[in-house]
């Protein structure tokens, strides 16, 4: 998600906000505001799409006075990236202004209870639902405005981390966080808000660090106050200082982007789950397919296109589809399928797989099939972007800003997603049996957890990765479900360390690739276990008798492949149809720190851009 920065204090705001929302702006953003209460008494709000130079381009002629303000660099979830979508929202009497980063999970029902009593909502996000309820408690109950936050709070469920300010109050400033990341600087006689400490650390190294669920009453020439949504009386603010640097802080700690986002995924596939998965009910309730499963009831077949990284998230969807809905899948590169005459029937559903939403063979095929007739369904990781708009329907990944070129949270979160949807589907469709469902379903809860448990061997995976720097040429193998995750294996390795590689169906090694290999090769091959394990085995003893180099992805307590392999990494056991969004782990961090010891430019790997939006 995006970035929130606040300020209190006796120099003017706007050039340290605007300073701080450059400073987060790597974390990705579409649209950034800033509020200001100013010498007149004024509560000004200016927001802009787009980036934070538009803000202050459009801020040149207005009255940016005041000591006291809020500003936000958006990453939408909920209501396509535009002005009026942008934070800061106002509450409906224009008295409060409020920024927040994050997700309110149950909006929907605040929102029916406002419009309700009266309240009408400029915008479509959730955010705004936030302020109007904030300012619905301070005009019915008759509170401040650090009370009527902390009481809306006690009724908001999700992730946020918010600042608010009031107009005929400019010497308050409230803040809380749950879920969300949230930094208040302590400087002298001046108080800082930041997602990270970059837009703090210049100020300031005396920060506090809020706890989830915890609400911050900032005041002119006080001490801040501060008490938990779970028990009233004040906590004592502990008073911490900031060790990083600002490059170190931007990454968070971590040396790379890449890397950053390897550790995000837990956390983003919560975030994907977030409000689709009933954890507790075992169920999984996508609006996307719901209001649409007549078109997958009818659909003859599911057609899948996307490029690169995307495009193996769609392979496995082709294994996921075909198992659980029993619906014939075929998969194919977006610049192959625009190019090809495709024959597409007009009871096809199509599928559209991307990260930046904006790859141009992936638009093109999109608009080829809609041409035709198909109804597109799209998977993207970025809110209001082309693929989006383009789509009949679709659901987001929500795996927040990916800025590593080398995809690695897209991908789990897009196989979450396929794995979520394929469920869905097969449960409106009944090609699933209860049984089977809850027990995907309750896997599914726990693989964030899982994820976290591969992320522990890091240095082994480092140790493994030094040894191959040598290599020249990797084959990466994989059966079923985890031959696509051999393929994208094979392309993170190359596009980030510029080994060659390549991703193959294990059975297919001895119909040519065999012949590479001798004892300086290295093989790669992702066998965890479940039915197809013996027939891997038997592919690994064929390299083993050629003198191949093997590291094997193997599920925990393996013998036999641990056995012949020269080195193995272990991972929990899961079912198989959620097995590459373990398997896919070992050799993002293995394909990472190969990359490293050959001093490759890991985050912006040369030839590569992020998102390529041209043919
Ligand atoms: C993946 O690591 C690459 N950066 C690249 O293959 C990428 O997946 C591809 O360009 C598709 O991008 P998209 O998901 O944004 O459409
Ligand atoms: N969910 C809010 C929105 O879509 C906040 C997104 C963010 O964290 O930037 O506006």
């Amino acid at each position: 998600m995006c970035g929130i920065v606040g300020y209190l204090g006796t120099k003017e705001a706007f050039p340290i906000l605007i300073k701080g929302l450059h400073r987060l702006e790597y974390r990705g953003y579409d649209s950034a505001g800033v509020a200001l209460v100013d010498k007149n008494g004024n509560l000004n709000v200016y927001k802009t799409k787009g980036k934070v130079a538009n803000l202050e381009d459009y801020c040149r002629d207005k009255d940016i006075s005041g000591t006291v303000g809020i500003a936000h660099t958006r990453w939408a979830t909920h209501g396509e990236p535009s002005d009026k979508n942008a934070h800061p929202h106002f509450s409906q009497s224009k008295h409060i202004a409020l920024i927040h980063n994050g997700i309110i999970e149950n909006y929907l029902t605040i929102k029916s209870f406002l419009i309700e009593k009266g309240y009408k909502f400029q915008s479509e996000t959730d955010t705004e639902v936030l302020v109007q309820l904030i300012e619905y408690v301070m005009q019915e109950h008759k509170l401040p405005l650090y009370e009527a936050v902390y009481q809306a709070l006690t009724q908001v469920i999700g992730a946020y981390a918010i600042g608010v300010i009031e107009k005929d109050n400019p010497n308050i400033l409230v803040t809380a966080r749950t879920a969300s990341p949230l930094i208040v600087g302590i400087g002298d006689g001046e108080f800082f808000l930041g997602s990270d400490a970059s837009p703090i650390v210049e100020y300031t190294k005396n920060v506090i660090y809020p706890e989830d669920r915890q609400v911050i009453k900032i005041e002119r020439g006080k001490e801040i106050e501060i008490r938990s949504l779970d028990k009233e009386e004040l906590i004592k603010p502990e008073i911490k200082q900031i060790q990083l640097s600002l490059d170190d802080i931007e990454k968070g700690g971590f040396p790379h982007f890449m890397l950053k986002e390897i550790f995000e995924q837990p956390k983003s596939l919560s975030l994907c789950m977030n409000g689709r998965l009933q954890r507790e009910q075992k169920e999984i309730i996508l609006s996307g397919v719901r209001e649409n499963i007549d078109k997958f009831a009818k659909a003859k077949r599911i057609l899948i296109t996307a490029c690169g990284t995307s495009w193996h998230a769609g392979l496995i969807g082709k294994y996921l589809f075909e198992t659980l809905c029993r619906i014939p899948v075929e998969v194919e590169v977006a610049s192959e399928f625009r190019y090809r005459n495709p024959v597409v029937f007009k009871e096809d559903v199509l599928i559209a797989i991307s990260q930046s939403g904006e790859t141009a063979d992936t638009l093109a095929a999109m608009e080829l099939a809609k041409k035709q007739g198909a109804f597109i369904y799209g998977i993207c990781n970025v809110v209001g972007s082309s693929v989006a708009r383009l789509t009949d329907s679709g659901t987001y990944t929500h795996a927040g800003p990916e800025i590593g070129v080398a995809s690695t949270k897209a991908f789990t979160t897009q196989v979450c997603v396929l794995a979520m949807t394929a469920l869905a589907v097969a449960k409106e469709l009944h090609t699933i049996k209860e049984e089977d469902y809850k027990r995907i379903v309750t896997e599914l809860c726990n693989i964030e957890e899982k994820i976290s448990t591969i992320l522990k061997k890091t240095k082994e995976i480092e140790d493994i990765s030094k040894i191959f720097t040598y290599a020249r040429n990797f084959l990466y193998l994989g059966r079923g479900f985890n031959y696509p995750v051999a393929m994208e294996g094979a392309l993170k390795l190359k596009e980030i360390s510029y080994i060659h590689a390549e991703g193959y169906p294990a059975a297919e090694m001895k119909h040519g690739p065999i012949a590479l290999i001798d004892e300086e090769m290295p093989i790669v091959v992702v066998a965890p276990h479940y039915d197809m394990y013996n027939k891997i085995l038997s592919n690994v003893q064929e390299v083993k008798a050629r003198k191949g180099r093997i590291i094997a992805i193997v599920t925990e307590g393996d013998v036999d492949i641990k056995k012949q392999a020269d080195y193995t990494i272990e991972i929990p056991q899961t079912e198989e149809c959620l097995s590459p969004l373990l398997t896919v782990i070992p050799l993002q961090l293995l394909s990472y720190y190969v990359a490293i010891a050959k001093g490759r430019n890991v985050d912006q790997p040369r030839n590569l851009a992020k998102s390529v939006t041209v043919e």
